[in-house]
């Protein structure tokens, strides 16, 4: 049973709680928690934004969000009543230093409220932000701050950020989001490699030939195109979700579900990360963009045209790499990462494949004696997919066939699966860091991947089409097929 515990009376601050990420994600993900009783009485949610707005019309704002996104049966009258009598509106520029007055009196009506600053603005402004939140004298030693991604669109500019934001904050008070360490799949990965005995003698280069991590989109970047074409899928998938990921699976077990425990065990997993160089780039990196095609049996338009942009774009919308870890427990069991937009369908997983039996006593024409593969699938379908090699039933010789184990967790818990900013708000409002960045993992993450973006300028390394709707270019499938491997491409149930 889901048990919901009260967070202690905050004052939570949106800089941005006006835009796509407030109004799609955050309100929402608040809404869902008030109405499970979890915010105290007096707990105030504060918007902040530049533009003008009387307060009816920010509630208004807020009915109509909610009412896009939330299910009929989800939103009740009196959870409304009491979740609206919690919102204001500031407008102010976080880039000055003036005009925080308003703002300011209103949260030293309560100096007990835990105080929490949410940065849903550009990441450019987070320094400022940090810099006049101090100016005002709002900061505390109970204050928190919460950081979107990206931090950064390099190493350099990531540190910048840290530097000024940590400037006014101690690093403990900063929270650092990466929103797929909040999706319950992503949580789950740590109760099978650490709640199950089975797997972690396993879990190794002596029994796993290869890991594949997979992040399917089949949207296109639509009217994202122009944010698009300064990011690119390394940028924008791989620095954060895809090594959060690698990480989860690759570390060393941590004494603890402690935060610091667990960011010191993600940490020496990037520091293990091989550095791709201009000498390798091409052999373990492979940059695609879309073209028109076909995703689900409808055309739709490619990248450039989407983007309306005359002019070449070499931005790829498609990444796939080969990392490799150099530590005792992963040498020589590579991790093949693949992203992108316009694939078949919306999938993300983890491939454990593990290597083939070491002798064979079967009769040659005894089928299939295919290596076990154990299949974490984040979304859709959350759940876990083990093959097992079977006899098939019947007389005559020994016929061997691979069958799936299959644990669905929608199906073992038919509830409502909470979107990922639910319980990353609510860590952020507990005090609990341990599903949040620290900011060497951002910073070396950033490492990894300026070498890759470095590497491809070096060696003009370009973008290879590939239509829409297919699995990305024909290089990525030659990325494994010259390890003699291949991807498993997720299957639509
Ligand atoms: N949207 C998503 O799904 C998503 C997902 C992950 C991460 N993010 C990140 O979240 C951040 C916000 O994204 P978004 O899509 O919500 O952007 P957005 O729709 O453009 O919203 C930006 C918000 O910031 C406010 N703002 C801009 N400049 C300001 C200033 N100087 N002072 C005060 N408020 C200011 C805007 O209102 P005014 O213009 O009225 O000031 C608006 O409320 C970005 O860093 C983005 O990368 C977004």
């Amino acid at each position: 049973m889901a048990q919901f515990v009260p967070a202690d009376p905050f004052d939570l601050v949106i800089f941005g709680g006006t835009g796509d990420l407030s109004q799609r994600k955050l309100l929402p993900a608040l809404f869902h928690r008030d109405r499970d009783g979890q915010f105290s009485d007096g707990s105030r949610i504060f918007a902040v934004s530049r533009g003008g707005m009387a307060q009816e019309e920010f509630i208004g704002l807020v009915r109509q969000a909610l009412a896009r996104k939330l299910h009929a049966d989800e939103f009740d009258g009196a959870t409304w009543q009491r979740f609206s009598r919690r919102l204001f509106h500031y407008r102010l520029d976080v880039t000055t230093a003036d005009g925080w007055d308003g703002l300011g009196a209103a949260l030293k009506q309560e100096p007990d409220h835990i105080r929490v600053f949410y940065l849903a603005t550009l990441p450019s402004l987070y320094g400022a932000s940090a810099g006049n939140l101090a100016r005002a004298g709002l900061i505390d030693s109970r204050s928190r701050i919460v950081l979107e991604k990206p931090i950064g669109a390099d190493y350099a500019s990531a540190r910048a950020i840290n530097d000024d934001v940590c400037r006014v904050f101690h690093e403990s008070q900063v929270y650092r989001i990466d929103h797929y360490l909040g999706k319950e799949t992503v949580q789950n990965l740590a109760a099978l490699r650490f709640a199950n005995s089975l797997f972690e003698p396993l879990w190794r280069h002596a029994a796993v030939d290869h890991v594949q991590i997979t992040v399917a989109e089949d949207l296109g970047t639509g009217n994202r195109a122009g944010f698009y074409e300064r990011t690119g899928a390394l940028r924008d998938m791989v620095q954060n979700h895809m090594l959060q990921l690698l990480c989860l699976v690759a570390m060393e077990p941590p004494l603890s579900l402690d935060h610091e425990e667990l960011r010191n065990e993600k940490i020496k997993v990037l520091k293990a990360l091989r550095p791709i160089t201009p000498d390798t780039v091409k052999q373990v990196t492979v940059r695609g963009q879309y073209v028109a095609g076909a995703v689900g049996g409808e055309l739709v338009k490619g990248y450039r045209e989407e983007l309306e942009q005359d002019g070449p774009s070499d931005t790829e919308t498609f990444v796939a790499i080969k990392a490799e870890i150099d530590n005792w427990r992963w040498a020589d069991t590579p991790f093949y990462l693949r992203t992108g937009k316009r694939l078949p369908r919306k999938a993300s997983e983890i491939v454990l494949q593990f290597r083939p039996v070491a002798h064979s006593i079967f009769p040659e024409d005894s089928g299939d004696l295919v290596p076990n593969r154990l299949v974490i699938r984040l979304q859709p379908n959350e759940g876990v997919q083990l093959g097992i090699v079977t006899k098939e039933p019947g007389p005559g010789s020994f016929r061997l066939r691979s069958l799936p184990l299959n644990l669905s967790f929608t199906e073992t818990y038919p509830l409502r699966y909470p979107d990922a900013y639910e319980r990353l708000l609510m860590e952020v409002l507990r005090g609990n860091p341990a599903l949040f960045m620290h900011r060497e993992e951002v910073e070396r993450a950033w490492q990894w991947i300026d070498g890759i973006i470095e590497s491809w300028r070096d060696r003009r390394m370009k973008t290879q089409d590939y239509v829409a709707g297919t699995w990305g270019p024909t290089d990525s499938v030659r990325l494994l097929d010259r390890d003699g491997r291949e991807w498993r491409n997720p299957s639509e149930e």
